[in-house]
């Protein structure tokens, strides 16, 4: 009886190691090209997407096109990210990699946030922004560059980044994320933009604010 509980936890423990692996699979066939409506698509559940069968594969499984086409920055933050991962490209699937495109208006925010899933490698072509990261605790040191044309800026995967465009034009970036699935955590929209709210008591404490700035901020952030 013993035995056989040993053995349970050791395959329990195994089993969550395995699932504890920091990046996307390695892909075990030259690629598994996303089906997005599988018959069986509730029933069985994949990390990643169910793969299309190799021989119906075209090239249009691998492209995307529209890169070229800023994004509209005629909102709050003056900024826009074109993502281009697995949900635009199926092909991506199980390679763990994708891009996006990102457009800053003068002044323009990519506010602070994570990608859960993804170290991200950013190439500025245009434009002069300032960013960087914060790392994790007890430290929480920001680690902080402006970047010219040409300039390339690594965000290690989870922490908290930023970038703004301090100059007087636009400012176009490309960044590569190391995941087909990078997903994003916007700090503001996550913690004060949560459905339902915090009781904001629980922001009030932990945000050192008072109860009034809480609620107000939960308002704005819907
Ligand atoms: C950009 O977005 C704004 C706000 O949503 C909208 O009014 C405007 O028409 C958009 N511009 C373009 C070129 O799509």
């Amino acid at each position: 009886m013993q035995g056989v509980q040993l053995l349970l936890a050791i395959s329990l423990f195994t089993l969550l190691f395995s699932f504890a692996s920091a990046s996307d699979p390695s892909p075990l066939q030259d690629f598994c090209v996303a089906l997005k409506d599988a018959k069986n698509d509730d029933a069985v559940f994949v990390n990643g997407k169910f793969c299309k069968d190799p021989k119906l594969v075209t090239a249009q499984d691998f492209f995307f096109s529209g890169l070229n086409v800023p994004g509209n920055t005629t909102n709050q933050l003056g900024s826009k990210v074109t993502p281009v991962n697995v949900e635009q490209i199926p092909g991506l699937n199980t390679l763990g990699i994708s891009l996006a495109r990102i457009d800053y208006a003068p002044s323009g925010l990519n506010p602070p946030h994570t990608h859960p899933r993804a170290t991200e490698i950013l190439v500025l072509l245009q434009g002069t922004l300032s960013v960087g990261f914060v790392t994790s605790n007890p430290d929480h040191r920001l680690i902080a560059k402006v970047l010219y044309p040409g300039d390339v800026f690594v965000f290690p995967v989870g922490l908290i980044h930023f970038q703004f465009n301090i100059g007087k034009t636009n400012a176009v970036a490309f960044a590569g994320l190391s995941s087909q699935n990078p997903g994003v955590i916007t700090i503001a929209n996550a913690v004060f933009g949560s459905k339902p709210h915090f009781n904001p008591d629980v922001l009030s404490k932990a945000f050192q604010l008072d109860k009034n700035v809480v609620t107000r901020l939960q308002s704005r952030f819907g």
